[in-house]
């Protein structure tokens, strides 16, 4: 029976994984399947168990699932365990093993493909829901001067920083945000409504990179935004891209190439 992937969520038509898994299975000749799976709300620990038995060998775990594929694993990564979700499962000889790939996607996205080192800059993190929470391990790994979090709801940045306890971590309120961020990083979903997170124009300067974890054709809000500040800015295509990238280097042992993957998604949006 051939490998068989897939990602799971609801709802799942709107996903581009498929797409971006089949152009890796095309590019390293991988003989393996990738599918979507739309699951009920009341029904995600039954799929999983049911791909399991029907050949799955792993799966990307998407909206809403994400906490209940942390639930249901057996056995954590170190990244999964401090993201509190996971977005990668790999079901090997029985057990369930659970990885998040989100934060090391973004990492390697501002890094590798903007050429943008994290190491000794200033970081502001804006947000502190889970796309925040799931990327702070991987930025803390990069050793930055320093990484702030700042959020609409202060009490979830506080809450945070308390969690992880590193000391180049710091919660600060967005009003006392008075000086401009070698890297501002917007992990909400305000832009998702068109909405801007009310970070001051002061956290840009022309020497700001400003990433935006959504994409969308157009800059964001909060790109345009940073742009008027002179900043250079990106939006979240990459990200995808390279978390997808990464879950596939997890579960094969293989590191696909994501330039072309970016390119022809790009072309698309
Ligand atoms: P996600 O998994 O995308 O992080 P989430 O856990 O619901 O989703 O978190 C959403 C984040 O976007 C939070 O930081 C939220 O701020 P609050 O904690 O104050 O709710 C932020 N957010 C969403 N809409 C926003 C808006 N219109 N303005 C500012 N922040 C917003």
């Amino acid at each position: 029976m051939i490998d068989r992937y897939l990602v799971i969520g609801n709802p799942i038509a709107h996903s581009k994984s498929p797409q971006i898994h089949a152009q890796f299975v095309q590019q390293t000749g991988e003989a393996m399947v990738y599918e979507r799976l739309l699951a009920p709300l009341d029904g995600f620990n039954a799929a999983v168990h049911d791909f399991i038995a029907h050949g799955g060998r792993g799966a990307n775990v998407t909206l809403p699932f994400k906490l209940e594929a942390f639930a249901l694993a057996e056995q954590r990564s170190e990244r999964a365990q401090a993201a509190g979700a996971v977005n990668t499962l790999v079901f090997d000889h029985g057990r369930i093993i659970g990885d998040n790939t989100d934060g090391v996607g973004l990492v390697r996205d501002i890094s590798v493909n903007a050429g943008v080192a994290i190491t000794g800059k200033r970081v502001l993190l804006v947000g502190a829901g889970g796309a925040a929470q799931g990327v702070i391990l991987p930025l803390l790994e990069q050793s930055p001067q320093s990484i702030t979090l700042c959020n609409r709801t202060q009490r979830k940045a506080e809450d945070l920083v308390r969690q992880f306890a590193h000391p180049v971590l710091q919660a600060r309120a967005m009003d006392t945000l008075n000086d401009a961020y070698d890297i501002v990083i917007n992990a909400t979903s305000a832009g998702l409504s068109g909405d801007l997170p009310p970070v001051p124009d002061s956290v840009f300067s022309t020497n700001t990179f400003a990433y935006d974890m959504i994409y969308a054709a157009q800059a964001t809000t909060f790109m345009q935004l940073a742009q008027s500040q002179g900043a250079q800015v990106r939006d979240g295509l990459g990200m995808l891209v390279e978390q997808a990238a990464e879950s596939f280097y997890v579960w094969r042992g293989v590191r696909p190439d994501t330039g072309p993957v970016y390119q022809s998604l790009r072309a698309q949006v």
